[in-house]
């Protein structure tokens, strides 16, 4: 299925922005493409043209600049999660970059990105209102300045005009006397989105709070603070009733939706204790998040995200499996599609075709990715290696042999993904703890096994090392 029919891949920031104004409101976007695939596959805003921004590398930083943390718009969950700087003194923001959705998408989907899909559930938003972060919007007219706060007049709505870019986010850093998180309540640990979310920045006068800002996520049509809660801390000890009341006064100011994940009840009463629960972690001192300290990345090479573009002229180009692969008839098809109808590559499988199930994880230039979320135009000039090339020649990958001791497959449609995702995890980290491996695996499902087998699998080919 064609997902458009013109694929332009700017390679300067000028050139983007002249097509951006050329084809304003009409093209569409992309960056790691992890929203705009599945809505292009959904008949969502469908678009005849997409311009690629994701080869211009000058978009393509985390800055640490002391009192600011500047993201450039293609500074993907996993730049953030990795940066020392967002850790330390972004760490609502770095928690929330955490918390999205698996690894494979964390390698490919940006910040700015999941700013601009607007949703109330959007994990990035909450802490960087809390952080009174504010979007650089650039166009061929020049840049302006918007604070995050007032970026979104409504539900999925942005003050982005239809020529403007986001180009950067710029986040205050937390002073020595400030303390924040951020707080997700899913479904389950991994590819969930927020049935409720808030993050919490507090200024500290010795215990006593001067300030308070807290950002709800999840709980109105966009993100919303909670004021009464915020006026009510100011001037207080965090000690036990206190964060009980700022608890039930946030609730009580929001109207949450019922739906399939929760009821607006549900949702309330989880809020006054998630914002209880923030704030007694908050009273206990400086917060650290032990899951930041090494984080498991599944990305051991550049990628393809800030990858300096090439020219697109029509034909995907790229060494996959260690040979050079040319794929005429693919520049309006998913990296998926093409492996497998253009490159003859049939490993990689399709499970459902939105990044929920990591049966299409391949490596893009050293990335776990999910393929059927990469446009294929994206994959030029890239190096591709799919489950086909994960042997050595004749010589199993020592994974694929401790699958097989440990009769870890049954229908077996999983497991490509598995071993691409597994595989990456013993390339980053030869001597994973069984923590590290259930994350390395929390984006890909397998229907048949119940998954100890597979643990156990990968546990034990990195213990043969
Ligand atoms: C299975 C799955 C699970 C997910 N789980 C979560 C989750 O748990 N939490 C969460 O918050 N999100 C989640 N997401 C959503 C998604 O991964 C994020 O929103 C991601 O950050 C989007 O970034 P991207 O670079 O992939 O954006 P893209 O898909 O490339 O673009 C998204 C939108 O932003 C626009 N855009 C991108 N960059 C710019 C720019 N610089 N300037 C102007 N417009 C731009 C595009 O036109 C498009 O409208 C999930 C997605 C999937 C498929
Ligand atoms: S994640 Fe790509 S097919 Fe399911
Ligand atoms: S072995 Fe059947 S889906 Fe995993």
């Amino acid at each position: 299925m064609a997902l458009w029919q013109t694929y332009l891949r700017p390679t300067t920031l000028a050139d983007a922005l002249a097509l951006v104004a050329q084809h304003a409101g009409r093209a569409r976007i992309v960056a790691g493409g992890t929203d705009l695939l599945v809505e292009l596959s959904r008949g969502q805003n469908p678009t005849g043209t997409v311009i690629d921004i994701s080869g211009l590398r000058a978009l393509k930083y985390v800055r640490d600049d002391g009192d600011v943390i500047r993201l450039g718009a293609l500074a993907t969950h996993n730049d953030v999660v990795a940066s020392a700087a967002c850790v330390a003194r972004a760490l609502p923001l770095a928690q929330a970059c955490w918390e999205v959705g698996a690894p494979q998408l964390r390698t490919r989907g940006t910040v700015a990105g999941n700013l601009v899909t607007a949703s109330p559930a959007n994990d990035t938003i909450t802490p960087l209102v809390a952080l009174a972060a504010d979007v650089v919007l650039i166009s061929t007219g020049g840049e302006r300045v918007v604070p995050l706060a007032e970026f979104y007049p409504g539900f999925r709505r942005t003050a982005l005009r239809p020529d403007e870019l986001v180009r950067e986010v710029r986040i205050p850093a937390l002073a020595p006397n400030q303390r924040g998180l951020f707080l997700k309540l899913g479904l389950r640990r991994a590819q969930a989105i927020s049935v409720i979310d808030a993050a919490l920045v507090v200024t500290l006068d010795g215990e006593r709070v001067s300030d308070a800002r807290i950002a709800l996520g999840a709980v109105a049509p966009t993100i919303v603070r909670a004021p009464a809660a915020e006026a009510y801390l100011v001037g207080k000890f965090l000690d036990a009733d206190t964060r009980e009341t700022a608890g039930r006064l946030a609730a009580e100011g929001v109207t949450p939706i019922d739906d399939l994940r929760g009821s607006a009840a549900y949702r309330r009463a989880a809020l006054a204790n998630l914002i209880a629960h923030g704030l007694d972690r908050i009273a206990a001192g400086p917060i650290r998040d032990d899951r930041l300290t090494a984080p498991v990345l599944l990305d051991t090479g550049p990628g393809a995200t800030g990858r300096a573009a090439r020219p697109f002229d029509g034909t995907v180009r790229a060494v996959v499996n260690d040979r050079p692969v040319n794929m005429p008839g693919a520049a309006t098809k998913t990296l998926l599609d093409a492996l497998r109808e253009d490159a003859g590559l049939t490993g990689t499988k399709e499970g459902c075709a939105e990044g929920e199930c990591g049966a299409c994880t391949v490596w893009l230039d050293g990335q776990a990715v999910m393929a059927c979320l990469v446009p294929a135009p994206q994959a030029d000039g890239t190096v591709v290696t799919t489950i086909e090339g994960l042997a050595d020649g004749a010589e199993l990958h020592p994974l694929q042999r401790s699958f097989i001791r440990r009769g870890a497959v049954q229908c077996g449609f999983c497991i490509p993904g598995m071993l691409m995702a597994g595989a990456k995890l013993l390339a980053e980290r030869p001597a994973p703890a069984e923590a590290d491996v259930r994350v390395a695996l929390s984006g890909n499902l397998c229907r048949c096994t119940g998954y100890r087998k597979i643990l156990d699998a990968v546990l034990d080919a990195a213990a043969a090392r």
